[in-house]
């Protein structure tokens, strides 16, 4: 245990080796699961626990510092990577009440089992006395399941949010230290988890900024002690303004689609669009995840194959439809031999994305001179798009 405040410490598990989650996001720095404890004069909470991989060195903490009773065991969150030690903690002390919301409480009994006599339900903005320390709790929905919640400690000015504001990164500092590096795991875990509900953690981030806060201690990753720089990146992150900027994934497997790619990347870079290209025969996805958060384009590339996009092409299609960029335009690029419904398939693949869809430039086989003019064409579009919607840098 590491104190944050008097009598507020950080319990960590540091995961140093796991590189994914969900066996679907790439962890390339690994993770954290971090839970609170906050002794108060009278009763002592713990604020979530960690994955249950870790259970064990959640109990060892707390037996390492003594802690021989805990009054409630603060659930904000049902994922198992923070409610699955619960069971075990509340075998260890078992006097302890699990305290959380409706929502929530009906989920932890779904998916941990837990009797339901076990828990001490609470509203949004209700409060709990430990003593001379204070727990207020407030629902954050689709922050980013619909039970979130997060507490606020009103005598320490920390906000544990869960999720929220967190990141995958492994790192022996209790805070953050290295800014960029946190800047940059925290807006992987922004695009990989909580970009599909921007609008929603928009008004979150509105219900919080009545609160002084001095230090925001997440569930992943580093404490930031300095909270400005995580509040603004989510500010910009959650916000409308796009960049002037194109994201280009694509595969090719003869070369046709390669030389398209490179001469549009090429058409736009002379426009003074920055280009951030995909090979996805290789592309970490959680660096596509990043440059779809703020990319006002999105330009998908694919051959044709057995008359319709290459899976992989496809399959970073439904990648970003599910994430939902703010992206405003997106087009296709591509190539077929005989035929195909690739341009159509690609297209109902990204049907939550609010864009305005330019027209496709297809080759049928080595991209002749017409459908390079047809590519730097679109070049000149998405330019006079980019223009037009004042998105200039
Ligand atoms: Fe870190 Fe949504 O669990």
């Amino acid at each position: 245990m590491q104190e944050l405040r008097p009598n507020v410490y950080s319990i960590r598990a540091i995961d140093w080796d796991r590189r994914l989650f969900d066996e679907l996001i790439p962890l390339p720095e690994g993770t954290t699961y971090n839970a609170y404890l906050v002794e108060g004069s009278e009763k002592t909470a713990l604020l979530d626990t960690v994955d249950p991989t870790k259970t064990g060195m959640l109990l060892g903490s707390l037996a390492a510092s003594g802690v021989e009773r805990i009054d409630y065991v603060v659930s904000h969150h049902a994922e198992q990577d923070h409610s699955g030690s619960i069971p075990a903690v509340l075998a260890r002390y078992p006097h302890a009440q699990v305290v959380t919301n409706a929502k929530c409480k009906a989920m932890l009994i779904d998916l941990l089992r837990l009797d339901e006599d076990k828990f001490l339900t609470i509203a949004d903005g209700q409060t709990l006395s430990l003593g001379d320390k204070t727990l207020q709790f407030f629902d954050i929905p689709w922050v980013h399941w619909p039970e979130t919640m997060c507490t606020y400690l009103a005598e320490d000015r920390i906000l544990f949010p869960c999720d929220f504001f967190g990141s995958h990164l492994a790192t022996s500092s209790l805070y953050v230290e290295d800014e960029p590096l946190a800047y940059e795991s925290a807006k992987r875990y922004y695009a990989e988890i909580m970009m599909p509900f921007r609008t929603i953690i928009k008004k979150n981030l509105e219900k919080l900024s009545r609160f002084a806060i001095d230090m925001i201690a997440p569930s992943h990753g580093p404490v930031h002690g300095r909270p400005e720089m995580i509040v603004t990146a989510y500010k910009d992150w959650v916000g409308d303004r796009v960049k002037n900027e194109v994201v280009l994934a694509y595969v090719s497997m003869h070369e046709s689609t390669k030389l398209m790619v490179e001469h549009f990347s090429k058409a736009l870079v002379e426009r003074d669009i920055i280009v951030k290209q995909f090979n996805l025969t290789s592309a970490d996805l959680g660096r596509l995840a990043i440059a779809l958060v703020d990319a006002a384009t999105v330009v998908l590339g694919s051959p044709t194959v057995l008359t319709g996009a290459h899976p992989k092409t496809a399959y970073a299609a439904f990648v970003a439809n599910a994430l939902r960029p703010k992206t405003r335009f997106a087009s296709i690029i591509g190539s077929f031999g005989w035929g195909g419904k690739m341009v159509e398939q690609l297209a109902g693949l990204l049907v939550n994305l609010k864009v305005e869809l330019l027209p496709p430039v297809i080759a049928k086989g080595l991209p002749k001179p017409e459908d390079l003019a047809a590519l730097e064409g679109l070049a000149d579009q998405i330019l006079a798009k980019h223009q037009a919607a004042g998105i200039t840098k």
